[in-house]
């Protein structure tokens, strides 16, 4: 069957807005979180062709759904299948079809995914990777039970450091340490690839739009001198779960029992606040922050896959030098 593919802007109107609705709900249900104006604006860029966006199928009842935002030469993606038996197919289709329509100076797109059934996801993983500029890199919802197990164990601070919240240390200080600690890691600039572009999103959790900031629970740590050491950012995901959104140890002062003491005032704080239990994100090859978050009795609950696509670096145009944040 041939997949044609169209811009979503030819869909009606509240046809969009159901399915972009449809995805916040899913990705929302596996704890992914979205500003609560998403919807509206996604749906207004692309009934305005200001964001990229395509369908495939009927145009009263698409059988899948790609948007594509734009941040600092880097892509992120988005595909929603409607469980139609051709969904997979459909889907890698509109996955190639927003590659190759992605600026000229764009590098990288990561796409997730929603609307398709374990069977139909490892067939989109197939045949997407079946095009060798396409790699996927697993992430993992883990979860922390706090109520009902008992506060989690007092955390032991290595000698001389200075305990504070995040709110006390200058704004420059924790983006500057954020964008050198995920350096080497699998992480490195899956959220941002440039220092600003960091700086938006830290500065966008501390301002509550993933969820409302919790300072309580959000520990820093510096030398007497003051040297910013380390971080950690919880936010309320719901009333039953707060989120831990960013935890960062200087290169130099790991394996010090740094990032255990960190997430352990964290959980604690969570629990003193009220929530009974506590969630994060950690990518699969993320080993040193798996195993921490194991220690301390977090579990795997459930598991979301991205598609990355990168292009040929030969055919890019130079990046400008970037600023520091
Ligand atoms: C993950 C991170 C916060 C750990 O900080 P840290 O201060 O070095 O960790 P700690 O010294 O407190 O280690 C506590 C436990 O974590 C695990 N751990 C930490 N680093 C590890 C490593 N390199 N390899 C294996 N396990 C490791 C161990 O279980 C360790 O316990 P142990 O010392 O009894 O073996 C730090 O490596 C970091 O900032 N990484 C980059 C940012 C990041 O990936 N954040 C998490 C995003 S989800």
């Amino acid at each position: 069957m041939a997949i044609e593919v169209h811009p979503a802007r030819e869909l009606p109107r509240d046809e969009l807005w159901n399915l972009v609705g449809t995805i916040r709900r899913e990705l929302g249900r596996r704890g992914e979180i979205l500003p609560p104006s998403w919807v509206d604006e996604t749906v207004d860029g692309l009934a305005q062709g200001i964001g990229r966006g395509w369908f495939w199928g009927d145009r009263r009842s698409p059988a899948g759904l790609a948007v594509v935002w734009v941040r600092d030469r880097k892509a992120y993606g988005h595909l929603h299948g409607t469980g139609t038996p051709e969904s997979a197919a459909g889907l890698v289709e509109l996955g190639r079809h927003m590659a190759e329509h992605l600026g000229p100076d764009v590098g990288r797109l990561d796409m997730g995914s929603t609307g398709l059934s374990e069977l139909e996801e490892g067939e989109l993983g197939r045949r997407l990777s079946e095009n060798s500029r396409f790699s996927k890199l697993l992430r993992h919802s883990m979860v922390r039970v706090l109520a009902s197990t008992g506060p989690p164990p007092e955390p032991r601070w290595p000698e001389g450091v200075e305990l504070t919240t995040v709110q006390h240390v200058p704004f420059g200080e924790l983006t500057s340490l954020d964008w050198r600690t995920y350096r080497g890691t699998p992480d490195e600039t899956l959220l941002s690839s440039t220092p600003a572009g960091n700086k938006e999103l830290l500065e966008n959790a501390l301002a509550g739009l993933f969820g409302r900031y919790l300072d309580e629970a959000s520990p820093a740590v510096r030398t007497p001198t003051g040297a910013l050491l380390g971080f950690a950012v919880a936010c309320q995901e719901s009333l039953q779960s707060g989120i831990l959104l960013d935890l960062a140890v200087d290169p130099d002062s790991r394996r010090r029992g740094l990032g255990e003491a960190l997430l352990l005032r964290s959980l604690r704080a969570l629990l003193a606040l009220g929530y009974p239990r506590a969630h994060l994100w950690v990518t699969e090859g993320n080993t040193s922050a798996r195993a921490l978050y194991e220690k301390v009795g977090f579990a795997v609950d459930a598991s979301a896959m991205i598609y990355r696509w990168v292009r040929d670096s030969t055919s890019l145009p130079p990046q400008p030098a970037a600023s520091s944040p």
